[in-house]
């Protein structure tokens, strides 16, 4: 990374309301090195190894340290992810995070088995549910699932299993998110619906 774009990536931190690690900007190549004990998983280019797995590549500058301060301080509750974040320094998460967000995203891909599914999340991904007080996930996650930094993540080309273990994580309050946006919307959702918007979620380029 040239040094005017860190330099500008780091006042986007300054600026960015609600980040919590506004101070520390983090160094690409220094979080490829960090990265290799995440390489099991998470895989050698960012994209998970297994279903449960999330992908990195192309999330959202500042996202991926936040979430990494969150397992570590217990307030996302995952076992493994307890682990791997306990050692981590806020440099490191910064350098992670820059190093991640810097990757090529998961180009989304549609099974054929998947195909109705995903039309069936469109609607309510593109204009969520009146009656139900559903707000349109697009407001937030953007038309294409490319997320809006620093605080709404990237959904596009997201494992499918992945995706829904969030939104039922999120629904029985296993996993908060900030002023329980995450939780109010899943919390309406049923299984199928979380299916329907995890298969269009899966299949954004
Ligand atoms: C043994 C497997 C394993 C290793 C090693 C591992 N992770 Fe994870 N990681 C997971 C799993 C599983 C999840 C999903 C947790 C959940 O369901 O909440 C996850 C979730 C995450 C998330 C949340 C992503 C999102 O979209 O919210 C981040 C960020 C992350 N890991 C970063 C890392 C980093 C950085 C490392 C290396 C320092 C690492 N992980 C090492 C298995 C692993
Ligand atoms: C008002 C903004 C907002 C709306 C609307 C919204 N989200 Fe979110 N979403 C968020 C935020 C913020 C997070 C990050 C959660 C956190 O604090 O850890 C998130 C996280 C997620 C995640 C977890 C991503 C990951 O990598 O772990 C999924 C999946 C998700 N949202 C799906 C949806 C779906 C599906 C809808 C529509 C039914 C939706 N969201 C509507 C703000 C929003």
């Amino acid at each position: 990374m040239n040094k005017n774009l860190r330099i500008s990536l780091g006042l986007v931190f300054v600026l960015a309301p609600g980040l919590t690690h506004a101070a520390v900007v983090g160094d690409a190549d220094a979080g490829k090195g960090k990265s290799l004990i995440c390489a099991a998983c998470h895989g050698t280019d960012g994209i998970g190894t297994a279903p449960e797995n999330p992908n990195l590549a192309g999330q959202v500058p500042g996202y991926i340290a936040d979430q990494l301060a969150r397992f570590k301080s217990g307030q996302r509750a995952n076992a493994i992810m307890l682990g791997m974040a306990a050692g981590l320094s806020e440099q490191n998460m910064a350098d992670l995070d820059a190093y991640y967000s810097s990757l090529p995203a998961k180009r989304g891909a549609i099974p054929e088995d998947s195909v109705e599914a995903a039309n069936r999340g469109a609607g309510l991904y593109r204009g969520g549910d009146q009656s139900m007080e559903i707000a349109a996930c697009m407001g937030c996650h953007g038309p294409s699932g490319h997320g809006i930094p620093t605080r709404f993540p990237r959904v596009a080309g997201q494992k499918q299993t992945y995706l829904v273990n969030q939104l039922q994580a999120f629904k029985t309050g296993d996993r908060q998110s900030d002023g329980r946006i995450m939780n109010s919307i899943a919390f309406l959702l049923t299984r199928q619906q979380m299916e329907n918007l995890a298969a269009l979620m899966h299949a954004f380029q």
